[in-house]
């Protein structure tokens, strides 16, 4: 029933985790692998094994999160080495997140993943707003356009890109225009929205220590936003350019809006980092019964079909 083509794979539901959430180590990745999601992405690398921002840099709020974790990951070999060994056993295909500190070093990851015998996904990712000093990459249109012309000269493996919220329709139609000229697999909106302040009034005091407490939201603060982010650019990219939609799923409910709006695969973060691995069971139930009781028995039958009045 929740069966979901993308990149030309047949997944058994559409659900994965959001890349920083349960995909640091070995452990957390093969737990995934094991748990009832459709699929997982590794933790966005970077050529070097970074240490990210100090700690307290995560706190979970009722209605979300706010993170400024900056990037600790293992290193790309760390997480290719995982994939390389991993993939035998996978009948589907594994999602790998890579996020440079420079174009340049994007570049040479991706060379490093074209090189290799790697079959599964890359995502770039261009929104991490946690790096102090790094500014968004994908807010730029023409670095975004830079970038994804040199990329597309050498690499022929199926590659997303992680993009930021946008807010303006001006917005939207500018970088839809430069993510049309490129074969892109899919893009994944949204990154968390960046820079939020989020505020303990008892203590008068930022919760978080990076970035004098600035950092980026997720979960239910973000629905809104994450689904006209998923809209607008199902409305305006080529169709051959499939949506991970991400941002706010809590329930059964958000990821059928979700794919109302066109989504084909839903990344799950501060839902995952709250409940841990169950979570895609429940998930994947609850979707099952909202598409029940409105009598669809495949995902297709709704999916971008959201209603204008
Ligand atoms: O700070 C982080 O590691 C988060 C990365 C991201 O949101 O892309």
């Amino acid at each position: 029933m929740l069966e979901t083509n993308f990149a030309n794979n047949l997944f058994k539901n559409p659900f994965m985790n959001a890349s920083g959430v349960h995909c640091m180590t070995v452990e957390e990745m093969d737990q995934l692998a094991k748990s009832e999601a459709g699929a997982f992405i590794t933790k966005s690398a970077t050529i070097a094994q970074r240490k990210g921002n100090p700690k307290p840099r995560y706190r979970s709020l009722d209605l979300g999160s706010i993170n400024s974790m900056g990037l600790p990951n293992e290193g790309i070999d760390y997480y290719l080495d995982y994939a390389l060994q991993k993939q035998e056993e996978q009948d589907v295909p594994i999602f790998f997140s890579i996020a440079g500190m420079s174009p340049d070093e994007n570049i040479q990851m991706l060379e490093k993943i074209e090189k290799s015998s790697f079959k599964g996904i890359t995502e770039l990712n261009l929104s991490c707003p946690n790096v102090p000093g790094k500014p968004q990459a994908a807010y730029d249109f023409e670095a975004t356009d830079a970038i994804l012309a040199r990329i597309f000269a050498f690499f022929k493996k199926p590659l997303g890109i992680k993009l930021p919220p946008y807010f303006d329709l001006a917005h939207f139609d500018a970088m839809a225009d430069v993510l049309n000229k490129y074969p892109l697999t899919y893009i994944n909106s949204i990154n968390s929205v960046g820079n939020g302040l989020f505020i303990d009034t008892d203590k008068e005091q930022v919760v978080i220590k990076p970035k004098n407490g600035f950092g980026g939201i997720g979960g239910e603060y973000v629905k809104p936003t994450a689904l006209a982010n998923v809209r607008a650019f199902y409305t305006r990219l080529n169709p051959s350019i499939q949506i991970i939609g991400t941002g706010g799923i809590t329930s059964g409910r958000d990821a059928f809006e979700h794919l109302l709006c066109g989504a084909s695969m839903l990344q799950v973060g501060t839902q995952l980092q709250k409940e841990g691995v169950p979570v895609f069971d429940r998930l994947s139930r609850e979707l099952k019964e909202i598409m029940t009781e409105k009598g669809y028995d495949h995902i297709e039958q709704f999916r971008g079909k959201l209603k204008e009045m």
